[in-house]
């Protein structure tokens, strides 16, 4: 038998839409085992098929639910884990690197869950270990499994998520459910619009992503302005299936604004991530049941990944409408699911294991040492920080936008967007003047290409302009 290529989930992005409805289908099996009971969110019997494999819960920052559901995933499938919780009792305290970490964990495990408060500390860690590396949350990057709890549970609810309606409201800007969820609507077809609070929408670099990889469209304000006009965006994606490509600007029929208007089929709302951002919020939206009394909310999925902090009313708890602790629950079948399809661990001859992923082929990867060229305009991004400097590359995804005729960077780690930068050509020594230049450069190898922050940088380095024609 071939041997099995090592696969992390360091992003939602890392999983295809064929491999997402298969963990749902495996999640579906680990429910179906379940014993009636009288606490509607007890949720998992024991399966016993992962007897003598262990998980490492490696947690830099704090959890409640994503630990303790991985801990408890592990344990239902018949595993052990074992924790690192408290980074003050580790060796991290000493200045050990998280890839240093990551290799020897990788000894005494045979998968790690990591949660760490840089963006991209997903991406470093799956570089470094030997075992596959679920992101369980990195700084304000993604929170892929995250989202799998919220598609899943709008699956049991039998919504659909072609053209679905869902409001995402809150700190969109920090907060890596957001990220992670609004990938996955648009490549499933949902059409999101974003409620942030005051100043905190979504990034750029996701906001481009949506719209140039993921194919949605921002619909122009005036499609869907009404009476209760929080909405900041609307975007909706073309009526045919998703393809993850960089197709720019798809042509659709927009008239969907009338639908859409008219009923939100899902309400996401996410707490202000105090730990990402100096400034208190001003104006964060708060949803209670008066907000919610629109006929359009009339059978809308209220979501939330938990914790609150005020800005969701308890009193909805009670409203058949309020999913989130049913979302929090299913966290256990589904990281069962994820753990199993990731590992050895048998789950039966006739379901699915993970093909490969996307393919990568034609993406050009840049890569150099961290002395050397552009660093990650990302300040929380992983290769700032000083105890992993050594081990990180300036390692950047080359992406060609044919609309805006140019290319972008796409930091490796963070996935933040560059689209100002220098690039030489290391063998002709000059500076590349434009698109066409940088295109043969890449086509001479990647090696030719070296990328500075600007003019003065390139210069320092020795490299000349080029003459225009
Ligand atoms: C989220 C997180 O850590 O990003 N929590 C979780 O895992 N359910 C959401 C949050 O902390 O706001």
């Amino acid at each position: 038998m071939a041997a099995r290529k090592l696969r992390h989930v360091t992003s939602i992005n890392d999983l295809s839409n064929e491999e997402i409805e298969k963990v749902f289908d495996l999640a579906e099996r680990y429910l179906e085992k379940l014993p009636d009971s009288t606490y509607p969110y007890r949720i998992g019997s024991s399966a016993r098929d992962g007897s003598g494999h262990i998980l490492a819960s490696l947690f830099y920052e704090p959890s409640t639910r994503t630990r303790l559901s991985f801990e408890s995933a592990m344990l239902r499938l018949g595993g052990q884990f074992i924790t690192s919780a408290d980074p003050a009792t580790s060796s991290v305290a000493k200045g050990e690197s998280l890839a240093d970490t990551v290799r020897v964990i990788s000894n005494y495990s045979d998968v790690i869950v990591l949660r760490h408060p840089r963006d991209g500390a997903a991406r470093l860690a799956a570089e470094y270990a030997t075992v596959p590396v679920i992101n369980g949350g990195d700084g304000a990057h993604e929170h892929p499994t995250q989202t799998l709890c919220d598609l899943f549970t709008l699956r049991k609810e039998n919504k659909q998520l072609r053209d679905l309606n869902v409001v995402v409201s809150g700190d969109l800007k920090g907060s890596r459910t957001i990220h992670s969820f609004v990938y996955a609507l648009a490549r499933f077809g949902a059409n999101i619009m974003t409620m942030p609070a005051k100043g905190m929408g979504l990034p750029h670099h996701v906001d481009a992503r949506l719209q140039e990889e993921f194919n949605c469209r921002p619909l122009p304000r005036h499609k869907y302005e009404d009476k209760n006009a929080s909405i900041d965006a609307l975007y909706v994606t073309p009526d045919k299936p998703h393809q993850l490509s960089l197709i720019p600007n798809v042509e659709f029929d927009d008239t969907a604004d009338v639908k859409i208007r008219s009923k939100v089929d899902v309400f996401y709302v996410t707490r202000f991530q105090k730990e990402r951002w100096a400034e208190a919020s001003e104006e964060y939206p708060r949803i209670d049941a008066k907000f919610l009394k629109a006929s359009k909310y009339a059978e809308t999925s209220v979501l939330h990944p938990l914790p609150r902090v005020g800005e969701l009313d308890i009193a909805l708890d009670t409203d058949s409408r309020a999913l989130y602790f049913q979302q929090a629950a299913y966290g256990v079948p589904i990281r069962m699911a994820l753990i199993a399809l990731l590992t050895d661990i048998a789950v039966g001859e006739q379901l699915p294991r993970f093909e490969n992923g996307f393919d990568e082929a034609d993406v050009t990867t840049y890569s150099q040492p961290p002395d050397l060229g552009m660093r990650c305009g990302n300040p929380n991004c992983i290769v700032h920080d000083p105890q992993e400097r050594a081990y990180t590359r300036n390692k950047f995804t080359v992406l060609h936008r044919a609309a805006a005729k140019a290319y972008r960077l796409r930091c490796f780690y963070c996935e933040a967007d560059i689209d100002e930068f220098v690039a030489v050509n290391t063998r002709r020594r000059k500076i590349l003047p434009g698109e066409a230049e940088i295109g043969e450069t890449i086509a001479e190898g990647p090696e030719s290409l070296l990328i500075f922050a600007d003019h003065a940088e390139a210069a320092s380095h020795g490299f000349a302009e080029s003459r225009s024609a």
